[in-house]
């Protein structure tokens, strides 16, 4: 046993391998052995059954899928759920009035009564995970083409669905991983009654707003609190004035006990997606061509609603959320490329890549040289309609008024005749919705920005020449004065029309035939040529990950994120972000007051927080006469992981994971150990605003706090 470590040490020269070591560490429930591994290792006080058992309550069945994009915990026998103030940000302004102003001022619902239903909301639990492959890829052979690959797969997992015979609240699904080297089945429930119980002023929740998003030192009190409503037999149900709390198998404990540099901590939610196994080329596409397009156009979008923002509170309000959502990601691109290039990921992908080629199982050589070249040749190929199609989505989706809508009314202009009426007011209100949160003035100079975007950046072989000649003040103008796109009263005039008179007026329409020539390019060019250099690329993907795993048996890949359950282990620490400098984990209140700015729209901060604050009065959450507020760890994490439950040795919950750190934030491409922090809220303060600030001794005795 020894001799063969030895022996493989001394064969595989291990730099290279390094690579390995930082790739993905999210790990799938279900894969038992590994994650033993690592438990016996980490410290922990519980077992990998304790993690995840599918044969009686396990921490997997306190943890929630929230609302399709983001993770929470369950905190209390009662159903009480745990998620990030950014999650249920949503919910909270739609119940906010001027009278009730639940953004601005918090809420906090004082019995089961005023709690407030969320339609449309969901949560969904994971039960049971199994791995599916051998049953998924029965039949399945390497020189298989693959759409009969594809066929066969199917006809297996509607096969195996057929065998499961899972009563009616509970569903199935079967989901590809590692490009369909594995395949895991997932048993679910989803719960569609979810009540808003709590949440902050946005003054906390969101301290710091934009300024510090993505950013350490962090102050941030990113929580909310919702609860899962269940029929009276504890089965999921749709909202009913006659559901009840839900009744969990499982919860978590709040830990008032803190965690210390060092610690460990797992996070245990869905995050959504990563790419770790991209080749070195693959990463320089992404990171010097696609980022830098995308960050650019951003840029631009952002200068320009900012300056409006700045000189108009009606401007402000109308676009604070869509400002935030385009910022968000700006930014995360910004740090993602800085941090490939600091952790020099294109580098080490490229020595990994030589090692393959050289490998000393000639059969894995040959077929890692001729999966590389086939894939480069792909990535060229993608160049073009890759740029393209991110060119469109920026320039006329995300940053453009005008054009978003278009798209919108496109797919309203061509509805099947049957369904037009029935689907009508359902198109009206989305366009309405769009009208309501922006104007003229701004839209238009968004348009004109935008127009130089297509006619300067957009590859030749995609643009439209007779477009790109046309100009952009004067086309600017034309919509401005005469299009449905720039008008809602004249909108809602066409909109309802009859069927052929509606028709009639979208083609007399300049301004929208115009937003319906680029969507045509979209939809009839673009999209088709991205799907066509695509193709192929997850075949490909598939075997270049299959020789990556046979290049080095002893280190087993783990899954990309794929919005599936996963566990991160992490230990608190903080991080250099550059020469000279060393973060420290922690963060306490002091730091937030000293942040304090008042009347900001970012940094200011509720008048009885500060007097809870010059009176030092932090109950018992406090640590060494002051308050932590929010701390780091390196578990690996990506976006869907806001609001999962982090949880200490004992498996009590010590935060909630809300963010990363912006130098290391391209761990969705390459994860560095050095730098790559996730940013969690300790409970300790959540526990603070839940009791002093927001006053709420119902939920505060709900919840089982542990010492
Ligand atoms: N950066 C975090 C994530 O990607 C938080 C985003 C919400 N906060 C904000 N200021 N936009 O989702
Ligand atoms: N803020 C992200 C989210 O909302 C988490 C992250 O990207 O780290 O899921």
């Amino acid at each position: 046993m020894k001799k063969a470590t030895l022996f493989i040490l001394f064969l595989i020269p291990l730099w290279p391998w390094a690579v390995h070591a930082q790739q993905n560490r999210m790990w799938v429930p279900a894969d038992k052995d590994k994650i033993y591994i690592r438990l016996a290792e980490s410290g922990a006080r519980f077992d990998a059954d304790d993690l995840y058992h599918p044969g009686r309550p396990s921490f997997n069945d306190a943890v929630v899928q929230f609302n399709g994009g983001c993770s929470g915990g369950i905190i209390s026998d009662q159903g009480l759920l745990i998620t990030n103030h950014h999650c249920g940000y949503g919910a909270i302004r739609a119940h906010s009035t001027l009278k009730h102003n639940y953004i601005r001022d918090g809420f906090w619902a004082k019995s089961l009564d005023e709690e407030l239903p969320n339609p449309g909301m969901y949560v969904t639990i994971v039960r049971k995970v199994y791995d599916v492959t051998d049953q998924v890829l029965q039949g399945v052979t390497d020189d298989m083409d693959e759409s009969l690959r594809q066929s066969r797969i199917d006809e297996n997992i509607n096969r195996l669905k057929d065998t499961f015979r899972l009563p009616s609240w509970m569903d199935l699904e079967v989901k590809p991983f590692l490009y369909g080297n594995k395949y895991y089945a997932f048993v679910t429930e989803t719960f569609r009654d979810v009540r808003l119980v709590g949440a902050p002023p946005s003054s906390i929740g969101k301290f710091g707003a934009d300024t510090d998003n993505w950013m350490w030192p962090r102050h941030s009190g990113d929580f909310a609190l919702f609860r899962i409503y269940a029929d009276k037999n504890n089965r999921p149900a749709e909202y009913s004035e006659d559901n009840v709390p839900y009744r969990p198998v499982k919860w978590f404990k709040v830990s008032l006990q803190g965690v210390d540099e060092g610690d460990l901590v797992v996070v245990y939610g869905f995050p959504g997606r990563t790419r770790q196994y991209l080749p070195s080329f693959a990463v320089r596409h992404i990171t010097e061509k696609v980022n830098p397009l995308r960050i650019a156009v951003r840029e631009k979008a952002l200068e320009i609603m900012d300056r409006h923002m700045r000189s108009n509170d009606t401007l402000k309000l109308m676009y604070t959320a869509h400002y935030a959502r385009v910022a968000n990601y700006w930014k995360k691109w910004k740090g993602e490329n800085i941090g490939i290039r600091r952790a020099r990921a294109v580098e080490q992908k490229e020595a990994l890549e030589k090692e393959l080629l050289s490998h000393p199982d000639a059969s894995v050589a040959r077929e890692a040289e001729e999966v590389l070249d086939s894939l480069r040749a792909l990535y060229a190929a993608l160049e073009a309609p890759d740029l393209a199609r991110a060119l469109l989505v920026e320039a006329f989706y995300i940053n453009n008024d005008w054009t978003r809508r278009a798209f919108i009314l496109y797919a309203m202009e061509n509805e099947k005749p049957d369904r037009f009426e029935e689907k009508r007011s359902e198109y009206i209100t989305r366009i309405m919705r769009e009208f309501r949160t922006t104007d003229n003035r701004v839209s238009e100079e968004l348009f004109r920005a935008m127009w130089e975007f297509y006619r300067t950046r957009m590859p030749r072989e995609f643009r439209d020449s007779t477009l790109a000649a046309m100009d952009a003040d004067s086309l600017a103008r034309k919509i401005a004065a005469e299009s449905i796109l720039a008008d809602s009263t004249k909108f809602l005039r066409v909109a309802s029309l009859s069927p052929e008179e509606f028709q009639k007026a979208l083609k007399n329409d300049s301004g929208y035939a115009l937003a319906r020539r680029l969507i045509q390019s979209y939809y009839g060019k673009i999209f088709p040529a991205y799907q066509s250099a695509q193709k192929g690329m997850n075949a490909l993907m598939r075997r270049y990950v299959a020789v990556l795993e046979k290049s080095n048996r002893t280190r087993p890949l783990v899954p990309d994120a794929n919005g599936t359950l996963r566990i991160s282990f992490g230990k608190v620490a903080g991080y250099r972000p550059r020469d000279g400098m060393y973060y420290e984990p922690v963060t306490t209140i002091d730091g937030v007051v000293e942040k304090y700015i008042p009347g900001d729209y970012e940094f200011d901060l509720p008048e009885e927080f500060l007097k809870l604050y010059a009176a030092r009065d932090f109950g018992p959450y406090a640590e060494d006469g002051t308050l932590p507020v929010n701390f780091l760890a390196t578990a690996h994490t990506t976006g869907g992981n806001s609001g999962s439950p982090v949880l200490n040795a004992d498996g009590d919950l010590v935060g909630v994971n809300f963010d990363r750190v912006w130098e290391g934030t391209m761990s969705d491409l390459f994860y560095d150990p050095r730098i790559s922090r996730n940013i969690s809220v300790d409970t300790r303060y959540v526990m603070f605003i839940i009791d002093k600030l927001g006053k709420a001794v119902n939920l505060v005795n709900e919840i089982q706090a542990v010492k």
